[in-house]
């Protein structure tokens, strides 16, 4: 493990110890000033984050849509919530998701962990866990465990009655906020020195990942694998959403109405289709692909980016994401050999770190 919680406990209050070793190459977080992390609210959050008793049915928890031997996603096409309703998107799998410059797949405003909670806690279109109607009585499930009190007045000393929602929130977000995986072969091999961390398919995978004529590190780039990335003392730059031309119902662009992209939240025409890229750590774990989970493999990604769109042939959704006209000037597309596929892929399963699949301390406490 390289990244280790530290509770220096004699150098004064909780609150103001640093909580993290970060892995080599890695800047520091960006966190909140008013929910500094510390090993017990991280411990806490960690229980918080695989208890049922947060959804109104007690049948789910943040894990089961976010499991951690799948970089916490779930391996299906998209989320599907405690009262069985389907949830439009592809759950985002949450390696390093604390540096992500905004939450979500398209959602420019929310920008911190704390607010995005809200969503799967109370949202009502979907619902995911489905706390809406249970605020209170859930409150009353955890503070009747007497063990769970126990790690509330642990995480927030000072609160008289520290079981509520703002700190129930606090303590899942700390918890989310340090899912950082760092130690894949790649790290081992560009921020650890180990040369022999890379197979030399994987290091020519890598070559063209950086290549001018692949384009990938456009918007996959920095030691996060994603543009859209921040950290502490970093600013937000509103072209981190990118359309890459999965979709073009209409042949002016249009996607699928129940997944716009950008366009839902600013309804600026130029921003239909716009997602987010996402983080590529642990993505080989992280299948099926896209926001609406509509690939089912690295092959079927490399080469929808080969053809610079994709096309489907008949259905509902059919068009030729090629010839869209919002699609972003990077996805042009490219010719590859089939070697050159295959150490593509190789060089994105280089970027799975076992650690943080397997690590003790990220794991579901109540198995
Ligand atoms: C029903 C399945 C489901 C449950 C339960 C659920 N999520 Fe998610 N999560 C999703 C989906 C789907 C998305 C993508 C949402 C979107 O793009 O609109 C997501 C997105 C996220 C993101 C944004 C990640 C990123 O890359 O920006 C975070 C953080 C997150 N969830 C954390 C949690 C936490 C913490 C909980 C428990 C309070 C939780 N989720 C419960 C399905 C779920
Ligand atoms: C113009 C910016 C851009 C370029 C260039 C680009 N991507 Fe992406 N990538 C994105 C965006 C945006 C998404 C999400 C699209 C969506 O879901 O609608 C994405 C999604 C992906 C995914 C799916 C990840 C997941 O978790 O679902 C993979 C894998 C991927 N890209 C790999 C690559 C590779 C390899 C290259 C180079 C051949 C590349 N990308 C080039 C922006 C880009």
């Amino acid at each position: 493990m390289i990244w280790a919680l530290l509770a220096l406990a004699c150098d004064g209050p909780a609150e103001e110890v640093p909580a993290i070793v970060y892995p080599e190459g890695f800047p520091e977080l960006r966190v909140p000033a008013d929910n500094p992390l510390t090993a017990e609210k991280i411990e806490l959050g960690r229980y918080l984050f695989y208890d049922v008793r947060l959804s109104g049915n007690e049948t789910q928890s943040c894990g089961s849509c976010h499991e951690q031997e799948l970089a916490f996603t779930d391996g299906r096409t998209v989320g599907e919530g405690s009262t069985g309703e389907l949830h439009p998107r592809n759950a985002n799998g949450l390696s390093n998701v604390g540096y992500n410059a905004t939450l979500t797949w398209a959602n420019p405003i929310l920008t911190e962990i704390e607010g995005q909670l809200l969503l799967p806690l109370f949202g009502e279109e979907p619902v995911e866990l489905g706390a809406g109607a249970y605020r209170d009585e859930i409150l009353v499930r955890l503070a009747e465990d007497p063990e769970m009190l126990a790690r509330f007045q642990a995480a927030f000393p000072d609160d008289v009655d520290p079981v509520t929602w703002e700190r129930t929130i606090q303590a899942i977000a700390s918890f989310t906020r340090i899912l950082i995986s760092g130690n894949s072969p790649f790290d081992q091999f560009n921020y650890q020195g180990n040369a022999a961390a890379l197979s030399t398919a994987q290091i020519r995978g890598l070559s063209l990942f950086y290549s001018e004529e692949l384009e990938c590190h456009h918007c996959h780039g920095g030691f996060n694998f994603s543009e859209a990335s921040v950290h502490a003392g970093t600013v937000f730059d509103a072209s981190f959403f990118q359309n890459t031309g999965l979709y073009n119902v209409d042949g002016q662009g249009a996607y699928p109405p129940n997944n716009t992209g950008l366009y839902e939240i600013t309804a600026d025409p130029a921003d239909m289709g716009k997602f987010r890229a996402p983080s590529l750590r642990n993505v080989q774990v992280t299948g099926p692909y896209m926001h609406d989970g509509s690939m089912e493999t690295l092959d079927e990604v490399i080469r929808f980016y080969e053809r610079g769109g994709r096309l489907i042939e008949s259905g509902e959704y059919a068009g030729d994401g090629a010839e869209s006209p919002l699609k972003s000037g990077l996805v042009a597309g490219f010719e590859l050999t089939d070697q050159e596929r295959a150490d593509l892929v190789e060089f994105l399963e280089a970027l799975t770190d076992e650690d943080f699949l397997t690590d003790p301390a990220l794991s579901d406490p109540f198995k």
